[in-house]
């Protein structure tokens, strides 16, 4: 039996009827950046997410990249984030000039440890990104306490994360920002690249629409250097017809990771959820010591797994001006070497959850 880590070909059959007409329309009207689709895309998940305010923009990358130059960070600040994480995290802090800080992990939840992000604060940080890993929420009350105390901005990095919760709170509801991802392989899929900042603060909002569009303050006129962070009208379009069924395809997702949890418990380590989070398991990760062994054995069995991330990035070589050395954070290191993800997107069959299962009791 095949099991791909992602299939979207059963999604795009469900909304084909929807999504074709809809696609035609908006090549005849011609309007292909920002505009009307976006505006309501943009409202529409502001209303989905619980915030104030979401701006459209290119991709999850760019919305890192937009909030922190809204926010001001530049050269020579320093920003922490957790080192086990996708790089775009860091790469946002680096190609604006900042430094990124990394800090390990808490060993169940893969989040930042937030004893040591505190620990990791100096007179030059200026900023927190929480990154909410495989669909779950980092401690955000925590992290925002730590955040006040050292007048800290937070960019809460929701890219794999859209719906989750944390005690009825959502991602962008106590951050300053908050970056949505619709990369294909996320829970809310684009035909392509494209990316969300959620914010509470009406002039946060506007300092983000002003970079989205280089700076601009009126046609021709900058007071600032922003960037090309816009959204395509075709992406909104997509989007906005698959929201609707955003909550139903994280139901699906909770009820797999439910089954494997159910068949792997005793075999090997299962995901962690904390008290008070509800995950949408944008990844269903499991531990293994033998974890090559393990995905190579999948493979035969034509089982698709993967590793995120298999390098943690203090040591990433691109980053080696800023010193990190093995054994700096111990618990992300050993990490890299055992996760492995499972296919667990919406429509999986319980028989190919179940066939997953027993490969992996077979190994
Ligand atoms: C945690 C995390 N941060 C940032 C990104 C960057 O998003 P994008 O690929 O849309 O630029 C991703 C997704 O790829 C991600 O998983």
């Amino acid at each position: 039996m095949k099991v791909p880590l992602l299939d979207l070909k059963p999604q795009y059959q469900m909304l084909k009827n929807e999504i074709e007409p809809a696609v035609l329309e908006l090549m005849a009207n011609q309007t292909f950046v920002l505009g009307p689709t976006v505006q309501t895309f943009e409202m529409d998940i502001a209303s989905y997410c619980h915030v104030n305010h979401a701006v459209g923009v290119s991709s999850g990358t760019d919305a890192l990249i937009c909030s922190l130059m809204a926010l001001g960070i530049g050269p020579g600040d320093e920003v922490i984030l957790p080192t086990f994480t996708f790089f775009a995290t860091a790469g946002a802090v680096a190609r604006i000039g900042a430094i990124p800080v990394f800090v390990d992990i808490d060993p169940e939840t893969y989040n930042i440890d937030v004893n040591k992000m505190e620990e990791a604060i100096t007179d030059q940080t200026r900023a927190i990104i929480p990154v909410h890993l495989y669909g779950q929420m980092a401690p955000m009350a925590e992290i925002m306490a730590v955040a006040t105390k050292h007048e800290l901005v937070v960019i809460e990095d929701a890219c794999q994360s859209i719906g989750a919760s944390q005690n009825g709170q959502f991602p962008g509801e106590l951050g300053t920002t908050a970056c949505l991802s619709f990369y294909p392989s996320k829970n809310l899929a684009g035909f392509g690249d494209g990316g969300m900042i959620l914010c509470q603060e009406e002039s946060v909002d506007r300092r983000c629409r002003h970079m989205r569009m280089h700076g601009e303050d009126q046609r021709y006129y900058h007071s600032m250097v922003g960037g090309n962070f816009r959204l395509d009208s075709l992406q909104a379009l997509v989007l906005n017809i698959k929201l609707k069924h955003l909550d139903g395809w994280a139901a699906k997702r909770q009820e797999h990771a439910a089954i494997y949890d159910e068949l792997l418990g005793s075999t090997v380590k299962t995901p962690v959820i904390s008290e008070g989070n509800i995950s949408v398991y944008n990844q269903y990760v499991i531990r293994s010591d033998r974890r090559d062994a393990l995905q190579k054995y999948l493979g035969e069995k034509e089982i698709g797994a993967a590793i995120y991330y298999p390098v943690p990035l203090h040591l990433q070589k691109c980053f080696a001006y800023l010193d990190g050395q093995e054994g700096d954070c111990p618990v992300a290191e050993q990490a890299c070497k055992e996760v492995l993800a499972l296919p667990v997107f919406p429509d999986l069959t319980h028989e190919q959850i179940e066939y997953v299962a027993s490969c992996i009791k077979d190994f």
